[in-house]
């Protein structure tokens, strides 16, 4: 008897299947669980605190923490394909990945998909950009079926912005005028779940992004068109940068860090936009239009 009822509708009804989300509770692993529970796809939620979490009945929820490698063991248990997500700064750079793999790989999980991000790996991002290596190679490295996700910024990292919007100050551009391909974090996620289930994304690595690269005029420039009201900004010095790094929560060790990957965005070595969304998906990107018309009321 599986731990778990298992309803099969995917991988050509041949393989049973359990769906383990880490980073349950976050951007991308909230939306992948909502997105699985609506297909009717058997899976698992793994969070610090299943108390707070408040997931729907069809969501199977577990505790579990990277740092607890009991805890992830049971985590794994019976699961067919785990999503992996882990926090930059939180233990030394894939550690976490690291861990969930030898719990994954002990249980005889078949598949992971990685949440890592863009530019990892590239000198120029900075240090920033090497949080993402080590798991990304343990995954290549070992013995399940494959998929790293590597998107561009979040356009949710923008709800930052709603404080200074409702009290009609300019939103601050820390990017130079750096533009960016801004990616819905619906997108990644629904990118998560065809690797989670589909095959043919074994060995892939995706770079994700939105239609589009803007900088944060463009960006305020759709924000103002969306809530009809001008939306003005402001740029920041570096130092001015640095100073609202730190007061974001960011350690001061860490800053330095943070402001080597703004300066890699000033330079312009984000401005990237892929077609990868829609090959994977059969459908464009959403723009970041849409997702403000999405999140207005934050705006509001
Ligand atoms: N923001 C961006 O623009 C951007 C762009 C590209 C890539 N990324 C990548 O996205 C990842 C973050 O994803 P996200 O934004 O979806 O996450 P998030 O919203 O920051 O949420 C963090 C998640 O990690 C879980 N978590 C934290 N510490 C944990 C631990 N010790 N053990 C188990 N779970 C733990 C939390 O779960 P509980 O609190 O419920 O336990 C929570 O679900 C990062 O790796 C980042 O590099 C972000």
């Amino acid at each position: 008897m599986p731990d778990f009822p298992i309803r099969d509708r995917e991988f050509g009804g041949s393989v049973e299947r359990m769906i383990l989300i880490t980073g349950a509770t976050g951007t991308i692993g909230s939306e992948i669980v909502r997105l699985l529970a609506a297909r009717g796809v058997p899976h698992r939620a793994l969070t610090r605190d299943p108390a707070r979490a408040g997931f729907g009945p069809a969501t199977q929820v577990v505790r579990g923490d990277y740092d607890d490698p009991d805890s992830l063991a049971a985590a794994v248990s019976g699961a067919d394909a785990v999503f992996m997500v882990n926090v930059i700064g939180t233990a030394a750079p894939g550690a976490h990945d690291k861990a969930l793999l030898a719990a994954a790989e002990a249980a005889g999980v078949r598949r992971a998909v990685k949440l890592s991000a863009i530019a990892t790996g590239d000198a120029a991002a900075g240090r920033f950009s090497a949080w993402h290596v080590p798991g990304e190679q343990a995954l290549r490295d070992g013995p399940l079926e494959w998929t790293v996700l590597r998107p561009s910024t979040f356009a949710a990292n923008f709800l930052w912005w709603a404080g200074e919007i409702k009290a009609g100050r300019p939103v601050p551009d820390q990017y130079g005028g750096g533009a960016q391909g801004v990616v819905d974090p619906a997108d990644v996620s629904a990118v998560a779940v065809e690797s989670l289930l589909a095959d043919g994304h074994h060995g892939r690595t995706y770079t994700l992004t939105g239609p589009q690269a803007l900088s944060t005029p463009d960006m305020a420039a759709v924000a103002g068109k969306v809530l009809g009201r001008d939306v003005a900004w402001v740029g920041l010095s570096r130092e001015e940068s640095r100073a609202s790094v730190i007061a974001s929560g960011v350690p001061e060790a860490g800053a330095d860090d943070v402001l080597e990957g703004l300066d890699f965005v000033r330079a312009g070595g984000n401005a990237v936009v892929t077609d990868d969304v829609q090959q994977v998906l059969g459908r464009a990107p959403r723009t970041f239009e849409q997702w403000m018309r999405a999140h207005q009321d934050a705006f509001a």
